[in-house]
């Protein structure tokens, strides 16, 4: 039996990742991070799903380690975790043209939720990577996070809070094969997806290409599966290419 958690379970892609990974292995179980469970209980009616209360913001680090403690008990075992979780907009948050719009609540927010929620997640998710099987987790990042490809500035917050997910990424494909081997860590640009995310962005978007959730997933299980010791560290596009950090 593998388990796989999933952070953001209750997004577009979260879903659709949850979706296919119960779909095509029967021995799988998911746990699934949200903020909250009950509609996703009614979209995904799959026993081998857990859902797991869970708010990024919450930045209290005793609450997720007990929560994993008991969906994962003790001797518990993770295979692979994905951090689907991401903030660009709310009804507080909207991604900034230029300086003037800059603003330290909005960037503290993206932060809690596009960086140190995976951080914190991590730390609550060690005990469960102790194991000697091989171990992946995959944190969905995106390409406007990309410090070396950035040529358009704007969205200081999401760009910023992304890049530091990255540097985690980085971090921890240091720290976790001395911890924790087999082990590999990689940040993932999932590609541009019809979600409530990119929904505002849709008519600057027309002339990329936009993928539904359906394939996003189909796109990411395929980089995750491919994932071993020498992908360690590295940010890859939907499509498996390498991106500059
Ligand atoms: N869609 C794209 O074109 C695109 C492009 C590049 C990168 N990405 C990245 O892909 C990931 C998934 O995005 P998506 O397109 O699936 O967007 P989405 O449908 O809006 O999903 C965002 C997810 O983040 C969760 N979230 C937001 N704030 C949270 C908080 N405080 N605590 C816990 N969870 C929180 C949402 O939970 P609720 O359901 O509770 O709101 C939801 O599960 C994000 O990291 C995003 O940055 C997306």
């Amino acid at each position: 039996m593998r388990q796989i958690l999933i952070a953001g379970v209750s997004g577009a892609i979260g879903a659709a990742l949850a979706r296919q990974l119960l779909d095509r292995e029967p021995e799988t179980t998911v746990i699934g991070l949200c903020r909250n469970p009950e509609p996703v209980r009614d979209r995904i009616p799959d026993r081998r799903l857990q859902l797991v209360r869970w708010n990024a913001e919450s930045g209290n680090h005793g609450e997720l380690s007990n929560s994993l403690a008991e969906v994962l008990g003790r001797n518990g075992e993770l295979d692979t975790l994905i951090y689907a979780a991401g903030l660009l907009h709310d009804d507080q948050v909207f991604p900034e043209k230029r300086i003037e719009d800059f603003d330290a609540a909005v960037m503290a927010r993206s932060f809690a939720v596009n960086c140190t929620g995976f951080g914190s997640l991590v730390r609550a998710a060690v005990p469960y990577l102790r194991h000697r099987r091989f171990k992946r987790i995959a944190a969905v990042s995106a390409k406007v996070g990309s410090i070396g490809d950035n040529r358009f500035g704007g969205w200081y917050a999401y760009r910023c809070s992304k890049a530091a997910l990255n540097m985690l990424v980085r971090n921890l494909s240091v720290e976790l094969p001395r911890r924790c081997p087999p082990v590999s860590c990689v940040a993932v640009h999932p590609g541009t997806t019809e979600s409530p995310l990119s929904a505002p962005f849709q008519q600057s978007l027309a002339q990329l290409q936009v993928h539904t959730p359906r394939e996003t997933a189909r796109n990411l299980l395929a980089v995750i599966d491919g994932m071993d010791e020498q992908t360690n560290g590295r940010f890859y596009n939907w499509d498996g290419d390498e991106l500059p950090w």
